[in-house]
């Protein structure tokens, strides 16, 4: 007899998108337990939380990623063919195209290219009325990421290549117009994104060396064959996209300096303030809800029977937000990372894991660098006002964002 809680609605993806973020801890606190079953996306999904969950999860011995991401996330936010779905000895070998690019030095270097777009666009947001912080960062990440990948980009078409990420991210959990834009957008920076890489493997486009463009292009698999250019253009597609979504982030760390002035202070000059600062944004906000895989055989653990090619999902937001793991974990102390080691599998707002042999996030470091200098610039950089305006988030919303995406106004530069 198993132990596991079966959700009895007949199918739960409603539910799931209505209810968004809470929807798998909410059922875990109902049912008493971390794992239970469901019927999400027409069939039967055990869904997981928690540290001891996630430790599972991460076994890629137990569980493989090929078939797991649903369709409509793969035709719209990470594209077929990628990383994402790869396991084994061809994970590893695209894996760490993705890892040599993340080098001190490079994580350092895409930094500081975003902190001197910044910088150069204070004087804008001087002479102007109110501007929309999240408009902003998308579209000097996009600059920014462009330039570091060796991607050329012109300024006229900064915008619209910059929504064909929005529209990307904004697409996979949802139905409609916004899933139809994600389609269009995904096929759209394909295709633009593999004739760069024609051009470079033809030598007519000058692609750096150490340039992520240059490591793409020329990048052979475990048989030592190149990529097919859609591919590669997927795998370009899954550096320049997630940098963009980094917006999201910086809008929410603008918004927690905004609820929690006295941390203006405490980041100001102060790199380990600003690094606890920056890991609370990230356990404390929602951005991925979930991950997925599939079990590999049939298993059975802590009484809970996993049957073979059984679709699984580990609920990120509940892992960050969880009890056993965080004290008080609705309220947002940075202060709690203090002296803090990482922990692969009690906070994973980027998935847990190892870099290398599972699927955790290749940008952390990225991540980590773009929202540091964030932090810096909001706090050292410029004077700003925070005009009234919505900035509930919605729980419900995947991926959510304040609905005015961060209105500052009388900005003034200061240093
Ligand atoms: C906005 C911040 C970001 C968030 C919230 C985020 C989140 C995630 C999550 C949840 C995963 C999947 C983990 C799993 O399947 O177990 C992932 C994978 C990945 N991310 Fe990120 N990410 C972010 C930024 C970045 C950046 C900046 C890059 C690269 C420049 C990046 C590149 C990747 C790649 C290549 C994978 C696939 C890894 C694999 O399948 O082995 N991400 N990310």
């Amino acid at each position: 007899m198993s132990a596991t809680p079966a959700d009895r609605s007949p199918e739960s993806t409603l539910a799931f998108l209505r209810e968004g973020y809470r929807y798998v801890s909410s059922r875990c606190e109902r049912y008493g337990s971390d794992v239970f079953t469901a019927r999400l996306l027409l069939e039967r999904t055990i869904c997981l939380r928690g540290r001891p969950a996630a430790e599972l999860f991460y076994d890629t011995g137990r569980f493989r990623r090929a078939g797991a991401m649903p369709k409509r996330g793969q035709r719209t936010l990470t594209g077929q063919g990628g990383v994402q779905g790869l396991d084994d000895a061809a994970h590893t070998a695209r894996k760490s195209m993705f890892l040599s690019l993340m080098t001190p030095g490079a994580v350092r270097l895409l930094g500081q290219l975003f902190a001197d777009e910044w910088r150069a666009r204070i004087p804008v947001w001087e002479a102007d009325g109110p501007v929309v912080l999240y408009d902003e960062v998308a579209r000097m990440l996009m600059r920014a990421v462009c330039a570091w990948a060796g991607v050329p980009l012109a300024e006229p078409e900064v915008a619209r290549r910059t929504a064909q990420m929005h529209a990307m991210i904004e697409s996979p959990a949802t139905i409609g117009p916004r899933y139809w834009r994600g389609r269009l957008g995904r096929r759209a920076a394909e295709r633009w994104i593999a004739d760069l890489v024609d051009r470079a493997r033809v030598g007519t486009l000058p692609a750096p060396e150490g340039s992520a463009l240059r490591a793409v292009a020329e990048h052979r698999d475990e048989q030592g064959r190149l990529l097919p250019r859609r591919i590669a253009a997927v795998e370009l597609l899954n550096l320049l996209r997630p940098t963009v979504a980094v917006d999201r982030y910086v809008v929410f760390a603008a918004l927690a300096l905004h609820d929690h002035p006295a941390w203006r202070d405490r980041v100001r000059g102060d790199d380990d303030a600003t690094e606890w600062f920056v890991q609370e944004v990230r356990r404390y906000y929602p951005f991925f809800p979930v991950a997925a895989a599939r079990v590999r055989q049939s298993f059975d653990w802590q009484g809970h029977h996993f049957p073979r090619g059984r679709r699984v999902l580990l609920d990120l937001y509940g892992t960050n937000h969880h009890p056993d793991v965080w004290p008080e974990p609705e309220r947002f102390r940075p202060e709690r990372f203090t002296g803090w080691r990482d922990d692969p599998y009690g906070f994973v707002p980027q998935g847990g894991g190892d870099h290398l042999g599972g699927h955790r996030c290749a940008g952390e470091w990225i991540t980590i660098e773009l929202m540091k200098q964030a932090v810096t610039l909001l706090t050292t950089a410029m004077r700003y006002e925070v005009p009234p305006q919505d900035l509930a988030l919605d729980l419900s919303r995947m991926p959510t964002l304040p609905p005015s995406g961060f209105l500052v106004e009388n900005v003034r530069r200061t240093d």
